[in-house]
């Protein structure tokens, strides 16, 4: 299932992000802030419940301290990944945080893993977080590590998304809910997601 989170501010933001003149700092911030936003869709349908805490209000009334069902893992495919952590547990600070060491080889695509290390927790809600889905490889392959860990609820969160992209992860993975921003319109010969915003990665860490 595919779900593209819709608002005004999040265009807004995603703009800033696409023109090439925006610097490593406010595309950071735009990128943190839409993953902030972006949380209303992801986690709308999280359940909560009462904790054994109590909480009393200013007006006298004992209430119990109210918490979300499923602990949440964010699951950050590095490198571009980490930039929308911190936007995210903004929203959920409880979420435990995992790391997905992945990149595409140039020429073929294809991703390659080098690190993988996910908190151990019963039954979590595991987010993948990474601004672009272009081809759906780094997706998939993470995907298919967390699923080998025995992690089975997941969903992929990401910022600008390819049809390709969307499409590869739907067939590989019919059960994995995908929230984009936005959804582009091809990728080009390189792989690089049109209009898109770039090399994410080489854009928050001014490494280009
Ligand atoms: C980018 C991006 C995704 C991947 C998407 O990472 O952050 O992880 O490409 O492409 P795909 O859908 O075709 O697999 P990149 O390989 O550039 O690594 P980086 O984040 O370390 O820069
Ligand atoms: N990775 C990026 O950072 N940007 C793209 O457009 C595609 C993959």
């Amino acid at each position: 299932m595919l779900t593209i989170c819709k608002h005004p501010l999040i265009d807004l933001k995603l703009s800033i992000m696409r023109d090439e003149r925006t610097k490593s700092k406010e595309f950071r911030e735009s990128l943190d802030e839409i993953a902030s936003l972006m949380c209303y869709e992801v986690f709308k349908d999280v359940k909560t419940i009462n904790s054994n805490e109590n909480i009393v209000t200013p007006t006298g009334i004992t209430l119990p301290k109210v918490k979300l069902e499923s602990k949440i893992i964010l699951a950050p495919i590095l490198r571009a990944g980490i930039g929308m952590v911190d936007g995210i547990i903004n929203m959920i600070p409880t979420a435990r945080i995992g790391h997905i060491g992945m990149y595409r080889n140039e020429k073929t695509l294809e991703p390659v893993e080098y690190y993988f290390k996910l908190p151990i927790v019963d039954n979590p809600l595991v987010v993948v977080v990474d601004p672009m889905l272009a081809t759906g490889g780094s997706a998939i392959s993470a995907i298919s590590a967390i699923k080998k860990r025995g992690y089975n609820n997941i969903r992929l969160m990401c910022l600008v998304g390819a049809p390709q992209g969307v499409k590869a992860v739907e067939e590989a993975f019919p059960d994995v809910h995908i929230f984009l921003a936005s959804l582009d319109e091809k990728l080009n010969e390189k792989g690089y997601i049109l209009p898109g915003l770039g090399d994410a990665g080489d854009r928050i860490f001014g490494t280009k």
